[in-house]
C-alpha cells in the first residue's frame, strides 16, 4: 500500500481533504506523517488532532537542502513513497526532487501554466480571465512547472474579489487533490515526458 508524506506550511484544508478520503476509503493509502517547516501551522495541530504523526522541521536558520535532507530523512523513516505538498511555501532543492522522481504531486490555484507563483488568483482578476481553477501536477525543478494530473475550472464573476474567487477554487482544490492522489496511489497513471497518462490495464501484467 501507497505511504503518503504531506508537506504544509499553514491551515492545511487540502491535507484534511486527502485525509477525509483515505478515511472513506477513497484512496488506497495510508498517511506516514505531515511535515510543516512552519512550527505554528494551524495544519500541524489539525493533523495531530486526527491522530497522524505531526512533525514541525522549521527550515530558519538553514540551507534549502539541509532543510530538505531532514525532511528527506523522516520521510524515508515512514517508508513514504509519495510526497503530497499541501500548500507547502517553499521551493523544494534538487536533491528532495531527485529523491521522489516522479512521486512529488503539487496543487496550485490557477490553471497552469496560466499564473504560476504567488497570488495566483490575484493575477488571474489582474488580467481579466474569465475562466481560471486549480491544477495537480507532478513536481518537477521548475516552480509550478511539472506534468499536469488532473485541472478543474471556476468561472470567474464580474463582482469576485480576491477572497471570494480564492474560496471558490479552493472548493475544487479539495476534489481535486483526493483525486489526483487516489490515481497515483492506485497506480492507475504514469508520467509520460510531459504528459500523465492512464495505465492501459489490459497491457499491465
Ligand atoms: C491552496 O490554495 C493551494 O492551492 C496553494 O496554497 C493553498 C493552501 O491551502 N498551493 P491549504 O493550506 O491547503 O488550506
Amino acid at each position: 500500500m501507497t505511504t503518503i508524506g504531506i508537506l504544509i506550511s499553514g491551515r492545511g484544508s487540502n491535507m484534511l481533504a486527502i485525509l477525509d478520503a483515505i478515511e472513506e476509503g477513497q484512496i488506497p493509502a495510508r498517511v506516514g506523517c505531515v511535515i510543516s517547516n512552519v512550527p505554528d501551522a494551524a495544519g500541524l495541530a489539525a493533523a495531530q488532532a486526527r491522530g497522524i504523526d505531526a512533525i514541525a522541521l522549521d527550515h530558519r536558520g538553514l540551507t534549502r537542502e539541509a532543510h530538505d535532507r531532514r525532511m528527506h530523512a523522516a520521510l524515508v523513516e515512514r517508508d513514504v513513497d509519495l510526497v503530497c505538498l499541501a500548500g507547502y511555501m517553499r521551493l523544494l532543492s534538487p536533491y528532495f526532487i531527485r529523491s521522489y522522481p516522479n512521486r512529488i504531486l503539487n496543487i496550485h490555484p490557477s490553471l497552469l501554466p496560466a499564473f504560476p507563483g504567488l497570488a495566483a488568483q490575484r493575477q488571474a482578476l489582474d488580467y481579466g480571465v474569465k475562466v481560471t481553477g486549480c491544477t495537480v501536477h507532478v513536481v518537477d525543478e521548475e516552480l509550478d512547472h511539472g506534468p499536469i494530473v488532473l485541472q478543474r475550472t471556476v468561472d470567474v464573476l464580474d463582482d469576485d474579489t480576491e477572497a471570494s474567487l480564492s474560496a471558490r477554487i479552493l472548493v475544487e482544490e479539495h476534489a481535486a487533490y483526493p483525486e489526483a492522489v487516489r490515481l497515483f496511489a492506485s497506480g492507475l497513471v504514469r508520467v509520460d515526458g510531459r504528459s500523465v497518462v492512464r495505465v492501459d490495464a489490459s497491457a499491465a501484467g
